[in-house]
């Protein structure tokens, strides 16, 4: 039986939304239904189909008690919503069904693990959120929660970790059929650390292991864990908050890590040998992946950030995006993301050039657009003189536009949406360190009417970032200080 919470939800967002026009969204992006969106959650495939909860409040854009909305997609592009699936209304959760994940169980029906949060109010007038894991079993629609949540509470927990942050857990069924999950939790450092527990069944569940432990290293607490393997490497995302930059690799604030190392199973223990900020951009936070029916790693992330919320503006009634869907590759000990390979099926309307060697402001008859696909080669065009700059200026027209940028000497990439119409004080611009030789370097820019992601040499990077530009502004040109040659090839993506 829904609660009258949920199916005032359900109500609420099914007349709210139909007030959003299509055009007024992204268009192949998955966005709130209505009001507010984080993390995504719950990303998986059951019954034939992908599934995408998310961290939703319908009623303000602004985060709120934290519901699970959904949809669902056969090719992760086209989407269609489905009734909320799990609002705040036991007494274990009310004040909120935090960021989990989910797995198809084998009877046929769809487990949910998800974090349920209780406000515990101290005599000193503090509030402290008590978070523990719990279980939801459903049909792909309606989801009832299970009646001996919560299943992981503090008493799972080791010597010394903190009851107010535990969170996020990430479920997978092992081989054997047994099932694993990982789970966010600051240790008596104060930093992060993910724990491991095991299950027989996805319901009982003990503690096996700390998996991996921050040390103050990336930031303070790590949220929303994701561990998997993936070209014979055992590959530990997560997003930590309060991260401190080094040089260009992090950024203030909440960031993304992928760590890349070694899974000893027996003793539960990860072992870190390379690190990476997941996405160099402005927008992308507490991504979750899936494993495709065809074996590929599919990655989504939230394409926002807590640092960059102020973007809002009081006319929308929704607020909140994912990321593309992204195929991983561990390549050379790194993360490599790329679009999911289904977008190319999208694309219409071809545009091609190949060197074109300018040095001033240059437009390209048909490239515009603010849903396209961009592949760029750019090289220098005068062989004794290396240029100064390359740009690639777009949601443009005279009085807006957004930019990517590249300095050859530095090898650095930047993303400034200063001018794109944001009438906030919050973080508009991001540089990061790229691999250029002789000042070549190939990109591949896909926007989505609200949003860039720019996919540096063949995925070795990406910088994502949204930009909330009024859509008559679909002006792209190029830019050059010194002589660039350049091969351009632009479609359009009808999704
Ligand atoms: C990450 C996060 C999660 C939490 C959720 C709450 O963005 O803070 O740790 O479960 O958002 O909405």
């Amino acid at each position: 039986m829904n609660s009258q919470t949920l199916r005032e939800a359900r109500k609420y967002e099914e007349a709210s939304a139909k007030r959003i026009h299509s055009d007024d969204r992204p268009s192949f992006h998955l966005s709130t239904r209505v009001g507010w969106m984080n993390d995504p959650n719950g990303f998986s495939h059951y019954n034939g189909k992908y599934h995408m909860f998310y961290q939703y409040y319908p009623y303000d854009c602004h985060w709120g008690p934290m519901h699970w909305g959904h949809a669902v997609s056969e090719d992760l592009l086209h989407w269609e919503y489905l009734p909320a699936a799990l609002a705040p209304d036991e007494f274990y959760d009310m004040d909120g069904c935090f960021s989990g994940s989910a797995v198809s169980l084998p009877d046929g029906r769809q487990l949910l693990m998800y974090t349920g949060v209780v406000k515990e109010r101290h005599q000193n007038g503090g509030i402290h959120e008590v978070q523990t894991q719990c279980l939801a079993v459903g049909d792909g629609v309606d989801y009832e929660k299970y009646e001996k949540n919560p299943v992981l509470d503090e008493s799972d927990l080791p010597k010394g970790s903190s009851r107010f942050d535990f969170r996020d857990p990430k479920i997978w069924q092992k081989e054997d059929g047994t099932y694993c999950c990982v789970v966010g939790n600051r240790p008596a450092d104060g930093s992060g650390q993910i724990l491991l527990y095991t299950s027989p069944d996805g319901f009982q569940w003990s503690f096996k292991s700390v998996l991996a432990s921050n040390n103050s290293r990336f930031g303070k607490m790590w949220e929303c864990p994701d561990f998997f393997l993936l070209d014979g490497k055992w590959v530990l995302l997560t997003s930590p908050q309060d991260m401190l930059p080094r040089g260009f690799e992090y950024h203030n604030g909440n960031g993304t890590l992928c760590l890349i190392g070694e899974f000893d199973e027996e003793a539960g223990t990860f072992c870190d040998q390379h690190n990476q900020a997941i996405d160099y951009g402005i927008d992308f936070y507490a991504p979750q992946t899936v494993l495709t029916p065809d074996g590929r790693r599919v990655m989504i992330g939230w394409m926002q950030n807590w640092d960059t919320c102020g973007q809002r503006t009081t006319d929308v009634l929704w607020f909140g995006q994912m990321s593309l869907p992204r195929e991983l590759s561990v390549r050379n000990g790194r993360l490599y993301q790329n679009p999911i390979r289904e977008l190319e099926t999208f694309r219409s309307n071809k545009a091609a050039y190949r060197n074109v060697t300018f040095s001033d402001t240059m437009e390209l008859e048909n490239i515009r657009g603010r849903r396209v696909d961009i592949e760029l080669t750019i090289r220098p065009g005068d062989a004794d003189n290396l240029y100064h700059k390359f740009a690639l200026r777009f949601a443009q027209n005279d009085k807006f536009q957004t930019s990517l940028s590249f300095r050859p000497r530095e090898s650095i990439l930047k993303v400034d949406r200063k001018h794109s119409g944001s009438r906030r004080a919050i973080i508009h611009q991001r540089r990061s360190k790229v691999n250029s030789e002789n000042g070549e370097l190939k990109l591949r820019v896909i926007m989505d009417r609200f949003s860039v992601e720019v996919f540096v040499n063949g995925g070795e990077q990406v910088m994502s970032a949204v930009l909330y530009t009024d859509q008559s502004a679909d002006g792209i040109s190029f830019y050059a200080d010194g002589t660039v040659n350049m091969d351009v090839v632009k479609y359009d993506l009808i999704v």
